[in-house]
């Protein structure tokens, strides 16, 4: 929230036999929050993670923990990854449910509400909410799977984002608050650079890092690589 780049590792490319290790593996190499994947099988083709597994990563680590909703009805299931201990909260603009509501419900019950938004749908869908969240999380590539390739044709709608975000005196969130804008999906050494420079400043990297056998390295470099460039091709 003030500008800075955050490096989140996605438990999705963990080991699912070691879940807790792979955790704790995160951390240790620098994470500033560790993100979980939570898939119903009908909003995106796949399964993954319940709030089990939250629970989990909140018992073994003290980094913030990003729960990310791929859900028809998160709605239904806010409360319950909360009390989890889900830090932030993020949802999808295109799930089926009062979206300005649960955010709203988010933020009531102590979570930071968070707004995703898949590659196919446009910028403009996030206007009524760009008030209401802390973090506008932008698919990178179509959520449901860790490992595919990045879509550049996505860095447009980040610039567009980041433009929309400016500081606004008297805003509801407060203020001169930087909003975040997160980037999922096929993020690693090489990528960074494009989405920093469009003005995203959170990365959340799966494959890229957890396949990596210099994790702590390879996340500080990803941190300073895109400090280098955040925000550069976010004018306009
Ligand atoms: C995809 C998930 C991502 C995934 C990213 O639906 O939202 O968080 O773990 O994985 P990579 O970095 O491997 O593309
Ligand atoms: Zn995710």
């Amino acid at each position: 929230m003030n500008g800075e780049i955050y490096i989140w590792p996605s438990l999705l490319a963990g080991d699912f036999g070691r879940l807790e290790e792979s955790a704790l593996k995160a951390q240790e190499a620098g994470a500033d929050a560790l993100h979980l994947d939570i898939m119903d099988g009908h909003f995106v083709p796949n399964l993954s993670m319940g709030p089990d597994v939250v629970k989990m990563a909140r018992r073994c680590l003290n980094i913030p923990l990003s729960v990310h909703l791929m859900l028809s009805r998160p709605d239904q299931f806010a409360e319950v990854f909360i009390k989890a201990g889900a830090t932030t909260l993020t949802i999808h603009v295109e799930s089926s449910c009062d979206v300005l509501g649960t955010l709203r419900h988010i933020r009531a019950l102590g979570a930071i509400p968070g707004v995703a938004i898949n590659p196919e749908t446009p910028f403009e869908a996030l206007l009524p909410f760009l008030g209401e969240v802390d973090e506008v999380l932008c698919m990178t590539v179509h959520p449901g799977l860790g490992g595919q390739k990045f879509m550049p044709e996505v860095l447009p709608k980040i610039a567009a984002i980041r433009r929309a975000a400016r500081p606004q005196p008297g805003r509801e969130r407060g203020g001169d608050a930087i909003l975040d804008i997160t980037v999922d999906g096929g993020i690693d050494l090489n990528t960074v650079t494009c989405v920093a420079e469009a003005g995203a400043n959170i990365m959340v990297s799966g494959s890229a890092l957890f396949k990596s056998k210099t994790m702590a390295q390879d996340l500080r470099q990803m941190r300073e690589k895109a400090r280098a460039v955040f925000g550069k091709n976010a004018a306009g």
